[in-house]
């Protein structure tokens, strides 16, 4: 395995969009009505990886399955500390599939592999740390009776529950994305208000525009003072900038029509 001095900008997770499409709807974005285009899917996905490597991170990649169109999101895969990893367990049987093929890699690459029982849970889609603070998303997918396992399991000092309230934004990478241990951005419009004050409460939080939310802006990938953050979002842009940030905007669209972007296609390992 490559050491992870080496790359400071993390190993990432990736699964080539082999299968992807949009074969079932279990978000608001997925419509049988409007399925991705294949070939600029593809394009749009080469463009993600390059742009990652470009910026000093290292791939690697789970093998794609047959029938499971929705592989390509390996955020949703697990959550990674160390050499363990908290593997997924989907809600939706659509997803559910997913969950062996990733098992196979994680064990392979001598991760220890665990789950939380009392509850699905949806990796890191729901699950990101600021630090040693571990937020997590609840209200759609993520079950809020793991909250306790997930302590325990993670090793985070602290974890806050996120209570999701806008189903356009069902998993927390949609409209919350840490840039460091003390900022993050956010949508406000898709969370609960207490959640939202509870939050604020350990983590300064930079409001994002809903035009911008719609547009996956939240859904980015920081590596340095970079971020790959979806295309169109140059209100986002300038707030990064103000911040230190600079932005590498990536088309996803294609992506978009299954729900997701750019955080949501990688996985940090
Ligand atoms: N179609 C997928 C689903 O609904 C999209 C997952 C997006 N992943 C994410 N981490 N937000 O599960």
């Amino acid at each position: 395995m490559v050491p992870q001095s080496l790359f400071p900008n993390g190993r990432w997770l990736l699964c080539e969009p082999k299968y992807f499409d949009v074969t079932y709807e279990i978000n608001p974005w997925m419509s049988l009505k409007r399925t991705p285009e294949r070939t600029r899917a593809q394009q749009q996905w080469q463009a993600l990886h390059h742009t990652l490597i470009r910026l000093g991170a290292w791939v690697e990649y789970v093998d794609p399955l047959p029938k499971q169109p929705d592989m390509v999101f390996t955020a949703n895969a697990g959550l990674v500390i160390g050499k363990r990893c908290i593997l997924t367990r989907f809600k939706h049987a659509e997803r559910q599939g997913e969950e062996a093929g990733y098992r196979t890699w994680f064990e392979q690459q001598g991760y220890e592999v665990v789950v939380a029982k009392s509850g699905f849970f949806e990796g890191e889609g729901d699950a990101l740390f600021a630090g040693t603070t571990l937020f997590v998303g609840c209200g759609f997918r993520t079950d809020p009776a793991v909250e306790g396992e997930l302590k325990q399991l993670s090793g985070a000092k602290e974890l806050v529950m996120c209570e999701l309230s806008n189903s356009y934004f069902y998993h927390l990478d949609t409209c919350f994305c840490p840039l460091d241990a003390e900022r993050a951005l956010v949508y406000p419009g898709a969370f609960s208000s207490t959640s939202l004050a509870r939050m604020a409460k350990y983590i300064r939080l930079i409001e994002i525009p809903e035009a911008d939310a719609r547009r996956f802006a939240c859904n980015m990938v920081p590596l340095g003072k970079r971020v790959v953050v979806p295309a169109g979002c140059s209100a986002t842009y300038e707030l990064l900038a103000k911040e230190g940030f600079e932005a590498a905007p990536v088309e996803l669209d294609e992506y978009m029509k299954a729900g997701g972007a750019a955080k949501c296609l990688c996985l940090r390992l």
